[in-house]
């Protein structure tokens, strides 16, 4: 039995090192981002970005009017980046279709959306990967938020 015993205990090893990697890899990117500051931080530092941003501003009048207004939305919009990022939030507002029907987003407004995320994602120094997955996740959003018409009805 002696003789088994470094065998057995490499063989303990590289099951443990496999478990711990294989751990980190199921992460959640919510986890990998850092968990709800993070996600509190991405969402409320990209709603000053968009009141601060010439190009898509006009369309936020009711989420600039007050400081109550922009604090709803950044709650509402970090919820939902929550939830997409596979956290623990649940988001239970319209979806992105009915959350932008009739307010005739643009795809030139949705890309400068994007670039103030991006930008937002930089400051918060958030790694390639992860930086490259929110965009992948967010940019898949855009044909239910860039819709072709105010009155345009999906089922
Ligand atoms: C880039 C991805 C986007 C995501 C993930 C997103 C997400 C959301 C969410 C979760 C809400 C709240 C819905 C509710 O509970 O009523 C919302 C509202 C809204 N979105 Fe977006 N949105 C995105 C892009 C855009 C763009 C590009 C525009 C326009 C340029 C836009 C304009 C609005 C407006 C005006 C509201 C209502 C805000 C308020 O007055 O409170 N969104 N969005």
């Amino acid at each position: 039995m002696r003789r088994w015993l470094p065998a057995v205990l490499a063989a303990f090893l590289l099951i443990g090192g496999l478990t711990a990697r294989g751990a980190d890899a199921e992460k959640t990117l919510y986890e990998r981002l850092g968990g709800q500051p993070a996600i509190e931080a991405v969402a409320n530092g990209l709603v000053d970005r968009i009141l601060a941003d010439n190009r898509v501003n006009k369309w936020f009048t009711h989420a600039a009017a007050s400081n109550e207004n922009t604090n709803a939305y950044k709650g509402k919009l970090a919820t939902f980046l929550c939830a997409s990022f596979g956290g623990p939030c649940k988001y239970t507002g319209p979806d992105m279709i009915a959350a932008h029907r009739g307010r005739g987003v643009t795809s030139e407004a949705f890309n400068a959306v994007a670039q103030d995320l991006v930008a937002q994602l930089e400051q918060l120094k958030v790694p390639e990967k992860e930086k490259n997955q929110v965009m992948a996740i967010v940019g898949s959003l855009k044909p239910y938020i860039v819709q072709s018409g105010p009155s345009e009805k999906r089922n």
